[in-house]
């Protein structure tokens, strides 16, 4: 169990968003990549929410591997496309494309509107042998009218959140880390923990 060894696999190939996590977790909790578990296995992601996907994800490896499991998806919910991308963001531009296009689809598709306002919103879902829990992390912000910035990843390029006047991909990647949906769902999933350990 988690709360015995301390590890968590967390179930993503995403090599950014693995090396968020394991920047925004404390030290006690060591986050298991799915190559250090010489899992090499496409995750199956086919859900139609947030929520669905997060699920699918954790318990899919954790099925696999029978050890404690996290998963996240996240969605760019832009009100005035009212919620889209959100758990299509992936694959806004058609599968097999990239951020790039991605980007350049929601950039034309906002390009009539005055309301830019947005969340990106994950959700982190854990899955032990006897438990399922669903952890939620929002922060709100506006699209950008055209990408800037390189650090980060996916839409970071086009999202300023509230009270900032640069993007996500402008600002160092601590900045990013301190307020992001995936910090915010992060440090709830952590609360969690440390509240589980305390109950044993
Ligand atoms: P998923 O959670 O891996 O399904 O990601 C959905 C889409 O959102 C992908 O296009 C990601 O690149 C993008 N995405 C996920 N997290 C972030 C983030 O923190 N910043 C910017 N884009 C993200």
């Amino acid at each position: 169990m988690t709360r015995k060894t301390g590890k968590l696999v967390f179930a993503t190939n995403n090599s950014h968003k693995l090396h968020e996590l394991r920047s925004i977790l404390p030290a006690h909790i060591q986050l298991l990549s799915l190559a250090d578990i010489d899992c090499h296995t496409d995750i199956p992601e086919t859900g139609e929410t947030l929520e669905e996907n997060s699920l699918q994800k954790a318990r899919f490896i954790h099925d696999l591997c029978g050890m404690d499991c996290i998963a996240d998806d996240t969605g760019l919910e832009v009100n005035a496309l009212d919620g889209a991308p959100g758990v299509y963001s992936a694959r806004y531009a058609g599968d097999g494309h990239d951020s790039k296009a991605n980007m350049e689809l929601l950039l034309r598709n906002m390009a009539t509107h005055t309301d830019r306002s947005a969340r990106f919103r994950t959700v982190i879902t854990l899955v032990t042998d006897d438990e399922v829990h669903a952890f939620e992390g929002i922060v709100t912000g506006k699209i950008a009218t055209e990408p800037a910035g390189d650090s980060g990843f996916g839409y970071d390029p086009v999202f300023i959140p509230t009270g900032w006047d640069m993007t996500f991909a402008q600002a160092p990647e601590s900045r990013k880390n301190a307020i992001s949906h995936r910090a915010v769902a992060s440090h709830r999933l952590v609360e969690f923990l440390n509240s589980a350990h305390d109950r044993h």
